[in-house]
C-alpha cells in the first residue's frame, strides 16, 4: 500500500530563499513538470520493486551493523533524492542523472599519503569484499529513511593508501562535468561538491563507501559509481560520485558550509538538541510514514560514535 505522506516541511522553508528561486527557474528550464512524487515504506512482505534491468551484486556479507527496522522501498530510496547536480527537486535525479557515465571511473587519491596515485574503480573493487548494511539515514531537511546500503568500510580504503601522520582530515569531491552533471551550470551550489572527515571518523568502522544500494551496482541518481555513507551524520556529508579524495593536515570546507556557515558546520552530527537555525531537529518525518518520530542524538548511533566527541561542545561544533 503506498502512502503519501503529507510534507511538514515545504521545501520552500527549509532551502534557502535564493536557492529555491533558483530551483523554480530550473525546473522551468527543464521543462518539468512539479509532479509531486509518491512515496511509500515497504509494506511487511511486499518485495521491492528494483531494476530489472540492473547489474546484480553477488556474495554480499550481511553486517552485524545493520538495523532491523523496516527499510523504505527501492522505489523511495531512488525517486526522492538530493543530488543537485542533476537539480534541485527530489524527482530531479531520478529524471536527469541518466547524463552521468559511471563506468569506467577512477579515484585520484593525492595529499599527506605513502601511495598517491590514481585508481580505476574496478582494481578498487577487488580488495575488499562487499557488505549489505541497512542503516538509518537522517538528512538534514529532517526527513529519513531507512537503505540497504552495499560497500565496504571507508576505514579499509583508507589505510590501503598509507596516511601518514600529518594527515588529520580527508577531503572528497564529487566529479565536475557540465556535460554529465548539468545542474552544475547553475550556481546553486559552489562546484564541484566537497565534503570532508576528521580522520578518525573516516576510520571509524561505520562509515562506507557504498557501490551499490539493494544487492545492485547503486543507480545514478544515488551517486554512482560511490559515494559515502556516515549514518551518524547529516545525509549531506554523504559525498556522491567521488572522483577525488586528499588527506589533509588542515579541516577542510565542505560545500554546505561553503554555502551558508551560518546553517551548516564541518560535524554535522546529527543532534536533536541544536536546531537548524530556520526549523526544528527534534523530530524527523521517515518517508512513508504519517506520524513524526523523535530523533536520536547521533541518529541512534550514539553508543558506537559519541567517544569520538567527548569534551567537544557539540553546540559549536555542530
Ligand atoms: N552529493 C553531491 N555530489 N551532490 C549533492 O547534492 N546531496 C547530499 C548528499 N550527497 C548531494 C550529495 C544530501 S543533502 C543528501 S540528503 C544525500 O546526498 C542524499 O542521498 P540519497 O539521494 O542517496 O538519499
Amino acid at each position: 500500500m503506498l502512502i503519501k505522506p503529507t510534507p511538514d516541511l515545504r521545501e520552500s522553508e527549509v532551502t534557502p530563499r535564493e536557492l529555491y528561486l533558483r530551483r523554480r527557474e530550473f525546473i522551468g528550464a527543464a521543462g518539468a513538470a512539479a509532479a509531486a512524487l509518491a512515496t511509500g515504506a515497504m509494506a511487511p512482505g511486499e518485495a521491492a520493486a528494483q531494476n530489472p534491468s540492473a547489474q546484480k551484486l553477488a556474495n554480499l556479507k550481511k553486517s552485524s551493523f545493520s538495523t532491523t527496522e523496516t527499510m523504505n522501498s527501492y522505489r523511495d530510496v531512488t525517486t526522492y533524492n538530493n543530488f543537485y547536480e542533476f537539480g534541485l527537486d527530489k524527482g530531479d535525479p531520478a529524471r536527469h542523472a541518466h547524463s552521468l557515465k559511471p563506468r569506467p571511473w577512477s579515484i585520484k587519491v593525492e595529499g599527506e599519503c605513502a601511495k598517491p596515485g590514481t585508481y580505476n574503480l574496478e582494481d578498487i573493487l577487488k580488495w575488499f569484499p562487499l557488505e549489505e548494511r541497512i542503516y538509518r539515514m537522517r538528512c538534514v531537511e529532517a526527513w529519513s529513511m531507512v537503505i540497504p546500503w552495499n560497500g565496504f568500510p571507508l576505514a579499509d580504503f583508507v589505510k590501503r593508501f598509507e596516511p601518514t601522520s600529518k594527515a588529520k582530515y580527508i577531503e572528497m569531491r564529487t566529479l565536475l562535468d557540465l556535460r554529465q552533471m548539468p545542474g552544475q551550470t547553475e550556481p546553486a551550489l559552489v562546484w564541484p561538491y566537497r565534503e570532508g572527515l576528521r580522520m578518525d571518523e573516516a576510520l571509524h568502522p561505520l562509515a562506507m563507501l557504498a557501490v551499490g544500494l539493494y544487492g545492485e551496482v547503486l543507480p545514478n541518481q544515488n551517486g554512482a559509481p560511490i559515494r559515502l555513507v556516515v549514518p551518524w551524520k547529516y545525509g549531506f556529508k554523504g559525498i556522491k560520485s567521488i572522483v577525488s579524495v586528499k588527506f589533509v593536515e588542515k579541516e577542510p570546507l565542505n560545500t554546505w558550509q561553503q554555502t551558508r556557515a551560518d546553517e551548516y558546520g564541518f560535524y554535522a552530527n546529527v543532534n536533536p538538541d541544536v536546531d537548524h537555525p530556520r526549523w526544528t531537529q527534534k523530530t524527523e518525518r521517515r518517508i512513508g510514514e504519517f506520524f513524526r518520530r523523535k530523533t536520536l542524538p547521533f541518529n541512534g548511533y550514539g553508543d558506537q560514535v559519541a567517544s569520538l566527541y567527548a569534551g567537544m561542545d557539540l553546540r559549536k561544533h555542530y
